[in-house]
């Protein structure tokens, strides 16, 4: 897909965003006053996280009703206003798609529950046992009782989210169909009208929310590649700019079942376990990190010979279920990681606040999100009320502000006093600059593969060829290279002398290699 090699996406927690109308809930005509802000800091895509109808027991990742904006946000009109608006600037704007459940509540469902038979019966998984809780050899397999007296439900991820029947690779209850069952063909093309709607109305494309779990019991994932291989034909004749990423966390399987772009996280990059934050030593983005980084990249590389041209990793910074990298770096830190993902070969995501260094606020939580919530708090404008989220009492904010002194704002970052975001927007504007940096570009590491720092590597597309050396540790780092370097951009302090690269702690520099691409304009902000 031609407009993803250099797309850089923005994630948006709608909720939390902008609050234009003083409810003390972000919304869409927020989302639409600061696109200014967003395509001026170098971005130049959206993912919203979910922004439907709902009861908002997991904060909208239960869904009511696919086809409407939660009124909380505003109306489907100022969906299509803000799709039109993106693409006056060239930003494009991807939606989340929950495609494997929905919420209790939804009309669907409750259909499904009554006994007698009708359209809805066979669209969510229903054991006939009344007190059915699974089949605890089975990982995952969790049904829900006392919702219905047609028996109980199985569940996708919380108990509050039934899981829709797309069919089971191997099927061992009687209750369960398989996967080429024509009722789970029909309950897949119920999701794809849903897809067909958005998309009409404007969006680019979906982040699809568990889509390496659609199909059950399905070990090697065989029957949900067929499921996306499948979908990805239908939509792709319809839409042929449509961009499918998904939250699969294993591209050598997703890209090759139809998807453009999977999330790149192996274990070692952020959390093992994102819900329960047990796996900090294993981070390597961290000021005092001793190893993993290595690792963590010999994985890129594999994963991207298994996927080859087809789709590429989506690197992030974080995202809504994470702790923010800020809990776990500095800013200078920061910016080394964002030097990092920036200057990868794929797609890079960052989540919103993460350019300014917003921190994890611990022990607060809004609409099932646990510990999650501090990383889900509203964006810090300025030094107004609320940090210029909302004009509500801010007891009624959906979570609070960062109340800290050094609590840091877009309005001061955009004043050049964020060394971080300052940073960002150099790396965003010199990746636009250079293709060689782009999703597409070639990769090719040359220190750093065993964990030692720094870690160097050349990106480059047809004569044009840059270097990269990044130190994210503590302690000073060096390397040999190349003597024909023009720096394009350093951060901190990073020194060529006599053959050799010499870097402070946290610091990175790019250059290109001279007399690759004579004809390339060197970037300075
Ligand atoms: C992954 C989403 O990112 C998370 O927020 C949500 O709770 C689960 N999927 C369930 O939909
Ligand atoms: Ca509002």
């Amino acid at each position: 897909m031609k407009w993803l090699n250099d797309a850089v996406f923005y994630e948006i927690y709608p909720q939390s965003f902008l609050d234009t109308n003083g409810d003390g809930i972000g919304d869409i005509p927020g989302i639409i006053a600061r696109l200014d802000y967003i395509s001026g800091t170098g971005f130049n895509a959206i993912w919203l996280n979910p922004w439907f109808e709902s009861p908002f027991r997991d904060a909208e990742y239960d869904i009511s009703d696919f086809y409407s904006v939660a009124k909380r946000y505003g109306t489907n009109e100022d969906a299509r206003r803000l799709f039109a608006e993106a693409h006056k600037r060239g930003i494009h704007v991807i939606l989340d798609l929950v495609i494997c459940h929905t919420a209790p509540e939804h009309p669907w469902f409750t259909a499904s529950c009554r006994l007698e038979r009708n359209e809805r019966s066979d669209l969510f998984i229903w054991s006939p046992m009344l007190s059915y809780r699974g089949d605890r050899t089975e990982p995952d397999d969790y049904y829900i009782s006392g919702w219905s007296p047609k028996g109980s439900y199985k569940a996708s991820f919380f108990a509050v989210q039934p899981a829709v029947n797309y069919g089971f690779g191997k099927v061992r209850h009687p209750w369960e169909m398989p996967y080429s069952h024509p009722q789970c063909r029909k309950n897949r093309a119920l999701m794809l009208e849903v897809m067909r709607f958005w998309l009409r109305m404007g969006c680019d494309g979906f982040r699809v929310d568990m889509a390496g779990s659609v199909v059950k019991r399905d070990p090697e994932q065989k029957y949900t590649q067929k499921f996306w291989r499948e979908t990805r034909k239908e939509i792709e004749a319809e839409f042929p700019e449509a961009v499918l990423v998904s939250e699969w966390f294993n591209p050598a399987r997703s890209i090759p079942a139809g998807f453009h772009v999977d999330f790149y996280g192996s274990s070692s990059f952020r959390n093992d376990n994102w819900m329960t934050h047990e796996n900090k030593g294993k981070i390597p983005f961290t000021d005092h990190y001793a190893g993993g980084l290595g690792k963590w990249i010999q994985d890129l590389e594999k994963t991207r010979a298994a996927i080859g041209k087809k789709g590429f990793p989506g690197l992030f910074s974080g995202n809504h279920d994470v702790w923010r990298m800020r809990h776990y770096s500095s800013l200078q830190a920061m910016a080394v990681n964002m030097a990092l993902l920036l200057t990868l070969p794929g797609c890079p995501f960052i989540y919103y606040g993460d350019e300014i260094g917003m921190k994890y606020l611990p022990g607060v939580s809004a609409e099932g999100s646990d510990s999650r919530g501090g990383s889900r708090t509203p964006m810090q404008w300025n030094r107004t009320g609320n940090l210029g989220f909302s004009t509500a009492d801010p007891q009624k904010l959906y979570l609070p502000v960062d109340s800290s002194d050094d609590a840091p704002t877009v309005e001061e970052a955009l004043a050049g006093k964020n060394p971080l975001y300052t940073a960002i927007k150099q790396l965003l504007a010199l990746r636009k600059a250079h293709k060689a940096l782009q999703a597409q570009g070639e990769f090719r590491i040359e220190h750093g593969r065993a964990g030692r720092f720094p870690l160097a590597y050349e990106r480059s597309c047809g004569k044009e060829r840059l270097w990269v050396v990044l130190n994210p540790t503590d302690r000073p780092a060096e390397c040999v290279c190349k003597h024909d370097l023009k720096p394009l951009l350093v951060g901190g302090e990073c020194r060529i002398h006599n053959g050799k690269a010499l870097l402070a702690p946290a610091s990175y520099g790019i250059y290109l290699l001279e007399g690759s691409s004579p004809k390339n304009k060197i970037r300075k902000e």
